[in-house]
């Protein structure tokens, strides 16, 4: 029988009985009845559900109970003696950036994060929440207000102390395994019945019996190691792709990828494994990556292997684990970038197209042209008829159109209203045309 769990909720404990599968939001307004945290969506994409955890924002929606042992949760309710969250409240009034008022909790929730946290783009701390009536000038007239006050000398110190919250590790519900080597045996003995979770934030539907097995907390995963090749942990987040300066140093494609990438919400927790295990075309880790000829290590408890970046999705056995992605170390000094269509920042790629680039630049030749296409294909495509035209030649504009034109024809996108194929084709030829002749020619 499994033990209650204790959670730590606005710096007391809580005894509750949901289910670790559980998402906080439901604990919270169901068990706890702190209905101030809001269910907008229950996907991810409003943010009216933010809560703090450690101090991170976070979306409760997409956040598992068993997630949380020996972590600090805030909500709203939470921060009502805190001086920034008071502060926050009535600029907000002060403002009129509140209507309805549905959205306001998760407003001041991640902008109270993105405060704290020294976040120097108000528009960023609050990328990953929607307001569907005030309209957001009022709100970030609010929260920059209450930004640069803090700048400028005000500090706050309070903030959630006390003993961690404790959660059964033996239940069977929810394993959260110690090790990758715990992690890979728990796979294999629950076989079909394994739901691996790392940042939670893919949209699974979990199928009906399945148990979490969650490999969000485990060290190993997380670190970016210049080893002989590179070598990127799977458990590496989207937020700490964004803020390492090795990534922007040795692949700015994936950094500007993960600038492009979600809201603080999801970046604080969304990995670049989960990114590769779910393999859609309109994953950005992929053709920031596949300009790389990256390979994605694989583990189970039959041992590990290396497969390329393309056949990892499709490739992997259901008791692997994406464990890190690894590529020969690049030569310095690549003209390289990312670039991202999507209706708004924040949102996943699948909604229109991307386009990753890569090569040597001798004066004005390209040497080993690379470009990988994102949501153009069922795959992400190498577009290597525009790669060959561009190899050892002199770079002109009639040459840059022609590669666009090659790489449009290789698209081959889903026709939706989100857009149409044919305007996903044209976006693919318009940003290596206005890229490439901004970068090589102007
Ligand atoms: C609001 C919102 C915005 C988003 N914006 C973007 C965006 O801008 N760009 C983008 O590319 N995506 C975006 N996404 C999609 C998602 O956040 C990313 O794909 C993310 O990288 C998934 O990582 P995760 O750790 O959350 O994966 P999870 O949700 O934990 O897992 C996803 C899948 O992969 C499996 N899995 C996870 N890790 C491993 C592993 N190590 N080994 C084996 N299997 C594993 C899981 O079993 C599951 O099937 C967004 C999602 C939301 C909700
Ligand atoms: S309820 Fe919309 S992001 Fe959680
Ligand atoms: S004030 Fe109504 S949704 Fe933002």
């Amino acid at each position: 029988m499994a033990e209650p769990h204790v959670i730590r909720v606005n710096e007391g404990d809580h005894e509750v009985v949901s289910d670790p599968r559980s998402p906080l939001l439901d604990v919270l307004r169901d068990e706890l009845r702190l209905t101030g945290t809001k269910d907008g969506c229950s996907e991810g994409e409003c943010g009216a559900c933010t809560v703090l955890v450690d101090g991170q924002a976070r979306m409760a929606c997409l956040t598992p109970l068993g997630t949380l042992a020996g972590r600090e949760v805030t909500t709203i309710e939470g921060l009502r003696d805190d001086p920034i969250g008071e502060r926050l409240v009535a600029a907000f009034g002060a403002a009129g950036a509140v209507q309805c008022g549905f959205c306001s909790p998760g407003f001041v929730v991640a902008a109270r994060a993105g405060i704290v946290a020294g976040d120097s783009s108000v528009l960023d701390m609050l990328r990953g929440n929607l307001c569907r009536c005030t309209g957001y000038a009022a709100i970030v007239e609010a929260v920059t207000d209450v930004a640069l006050e803090h700048r400028n000398g005000y500090r706050d110190h309070s903030g959630p102390q006390g003993r961690p919250a404790s959660l059964d590790p033996d239940d069977p519900r929810f394993i959260v395994p110690r090790s990758i080597t715990e992690a890979c045996e728990a796979v294999a003995r629950l076989g079909e019945d394994a739901l691996v979770i790392a940042g939670g934030t893919g949209r699974i539907m979990p199928a009906p019996g399945a148990t979490p097995v969650w490999i969000g907390g485990l060290p190993k995963l997380s670190r970016i190691e210049p080893l002989s090749k590179f070598r990127i942990g799977a458990g590496v987040t989207w937020e700490r792709l964004r803020m390492s300066g090795r990534i922007h140093h040795v692949l700015p494609a994936l950094a500007q990828a993960a600038e492009a990438f979600g809201g603080p919400q999801i970046r604080n927790v969304a990995t670049i494994g989960g990114n590769i295990a779910l393999g859609s075309p309109g994953g950005d880790a992929l053709p920031a990556l596949a300009i790389h000829d990256a390979s994605v290590e694989l583990r189970s408890t039959a041992g590990t292997r290396l497969v390329p970046l393309a056949e990892a999705a499709a490739g992997r056995r259901p008791d692997e684990l994406v464990t890190a992605v690894v590529l020969k170390h690049p030569e310095p000094d690549r003209l390289e970038f990312f670039v991202k269509v999507a209706p708004r920042k924040g949102r996943a790629v699948i909604d229109k197209v991307s386009v990753a680039f890569s090569a040597i630049r001798k004066e004005n030749r390209l040497a080993d042209v690379r470009i990988a296409l994102g949501s153009a294909g069922p795959t992400v495509i190498r577009a290597t008829a525009a790669e060959q035209l561009l190899t050892d030649s002199w770079v002109s504009a009639e040459r840059i159109a022609a590669a666009a034109a090659a790489a449009e024809a290789v698209a081959d996108p889903i026709d939706d209203v989100r857009p149409t194929a044919d305007h996903r084709r044209r976006l693919v030829r318009g940003i290596l045309t206005r890229e490439l002749t901004r970068r090589l020619l102007l």
